[in-house]
């Protein structure tokens, strides 16, 4: 059993999150907004990327967050290079003296250099009902698996790829004439909704760890309806 809050902190400080990008940053925009809307007690002390143009780093900067861009090629001669990299960005965390780690979008595998610093104090944004759909291009598997129903899941982050225990999923039905990218859109808009709320959980100290399992203290459950499709 693990208490997810970092003992002693003061309850008056906003949890400090990083958050890790490599592309459009949709995510962490929400995350932005749902701080800015009061709905997410937090601050995101930095954000940092792998790539130098990720628009995730330009909308940091729009809200006058730290930005980062930690490049991966100097690193990639190294027999330890993923290591000496994930070492380079734990010395840019501590720096600003994050507590949680979010990765929104983050396209690189993290090692167990951050897993270990961060036990349980990494979240993952997945769009895919895991432990379905690993991977890439899942929206695309889903579709032609034929599958009716497909989500998305925010997780915490261990040394097995998209396995760590799931904190939220939310379900999207699979429609007729669905393209990945149609079906990539209506997961992304419930991706917003529950990135925000995971790490609004973990701020207010409800999310213990057992085995697989991540207990919510007083979370609300989901009514009893189910999401039949078809319908
Ligand atoms: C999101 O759909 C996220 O779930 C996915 O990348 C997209 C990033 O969008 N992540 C993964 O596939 C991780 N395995 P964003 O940059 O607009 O947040």
């Amino acid at each position: 059993m693990s208490e997810q809050r970092p003992a002693g902190r003061p309850r008056s400080e906003k949890l400090r999150v990083g958050v890790l990008a490599s592309g459009r940053g949709s995510n962490l925009q929400a995350i932005i907004d749902a701080i800015e809307a009061g709905a997410l007690q937090a601050r995101i002390a930095v954000v940092l990327s792998n790539k130098k143009d990720a628009q995730a780093l330009e909308r940091a900067r729009h809200h006058s967050v730290t930005d980062v861009f930690l490049d991966s090629k100097p690193y990639a001669g190294q027999p330890d290079s993923r290591e000496a990299y994930d070492r380079a960005i734990l010395e840019v965390l501590r720096k600003h003296e994050v507590e949680l780690i979010a990765l929104a979008g983050y396209m690189k595998i993290v090692t167990p250099v951050l897993i270990k610093a961060y036990p349980h104090r990494i979240m993952n944004i997945h769009p895919s009902l895991l432990p379905a759909f690993p991977g890439l291009e899942v929206q695309k598997k889903a579709l032609d698996w034929g599958v009716k129903i497909v989500g998305c899941t925010v997780h915490f982050v261990t040394e097995s790829v998209d396995e760590g225990p799931i904190i939220i999923q939310a379900a999207v039905p699979v429609l007729e004439g669905d393209t990945a990218d149609t079906l990539s859109e209506r997961i992304l808009a419930e991706e917003h909704k529950i990135y925000p709320r995971a790490i609004q959980l973990y701020a207010e100290g409800r999310l213990r760890v057992e085995g697989r399992h991540v207990l919510v203290a007083g979370a609300t459950e989901a009514t009893t309806a189910s999401l039949m499709n078809p319908a």
